[in-house]
């Protein structure tokens, strides 16, 4: 199961049964509890993680203690790849939302697999590229947007990689609590649940703990514009 999840990585692009089979064996597992961290800010480190299954969130936390997430990934999605191609000090905390397995690939063993398929290599910018345009919504969004339109963006994210269409609507399983939902969005937790208390009021999500059902998918997306 684990190795079905790793080989959708885009670690794993283009490379060849043989490739691809000895690249899962050189990946061992880590199991993390729910709010142990992975690895912390600041630390030294170059390996890469891809996530396969549970929930990480990315986060930093400023000079005076407040904390803000940069992202939360699931199962498929890569991480560390940064103080990898920019050798540094990690730039965010990993910590387990959930209970969560990664699967680890040391520096030593990635150079190689880039020299040697430039598929992998172009998946990796790839995912960089679309990293970086990502921040760029974000950067824009805590400029531009309201909270409220900043909450429905980023529910419609959490759905677009947590969600399950039911008969009700799609079912956002998050795992987040409301704190880490606040700051997720880059807010105070007060305006962000009056934010998602008013959604709840017009019947376009149902709140409920650690989950969010969207009801009216369209009204959010347009909110989110
Ligand atoms: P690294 O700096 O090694 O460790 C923290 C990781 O968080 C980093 O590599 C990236 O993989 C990931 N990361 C940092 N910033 C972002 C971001 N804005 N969006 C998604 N992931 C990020």
């Amino acid at each position: 199961m684990s190795d079905d999840v790793l080989r959708q990585a885009p670690l794993f692009a283009g490379l060849d049964e043989d490739a691809s089979n000895s690249l899962v064996t050189s990946m061992p597992e880590t199991a993390i509890r729910r709010g142990e961290a992975l690895f912390n800010e600041g630390d030294e480190g170059s390996d890469l993680f891809v996530v396969t299954s549970g929930k990480v969130k990315l986060g930093r936390t400023s000079p005076d203690g407040r904390e803000n997430l940069l992202a939360i990934l699931g199962p498929g999605q890569m991480f560390g790849e940064l103080s990898l191609f920019d050798p540094g000090p990690r730039s965010a905390t990993a910590t387990a939302v959930t209970d969560t397995t990664v699967r680890s690939l040391g520096h030593e063993s990635l150079l190689p697999i880039l020299t040697e398929h430039p598929d992998v290599a172009r998946a990796l910018l790839h995912q960089l590229a679309a990293r970086l345009r990502r921040t760029n919504e974000v950067v824009g969004d805590l400029v531009f947007s309201d909270v409220p339109g900043r909450v429905a963006k980023a529910l419609l994210d959490l759905s677009s990689r947590f969600g399950r269409r039911a008969d009700d609507g799609v079912h956002v399983h998050h795992d987040l609590t409301q704190e880490e939902l606040a700051q997720l969005v880059g807010a105070s937790r007060e305006t962000v649940n009056k934010a998602l208390a008013d959604f709840a009021a017009r019947s376009w999500v149902r709140l409920e703990p650690r989950s969010v059902v969207i009801l009216d998918l369209e009204r959010l997306q347009r909110r989110a514009r």
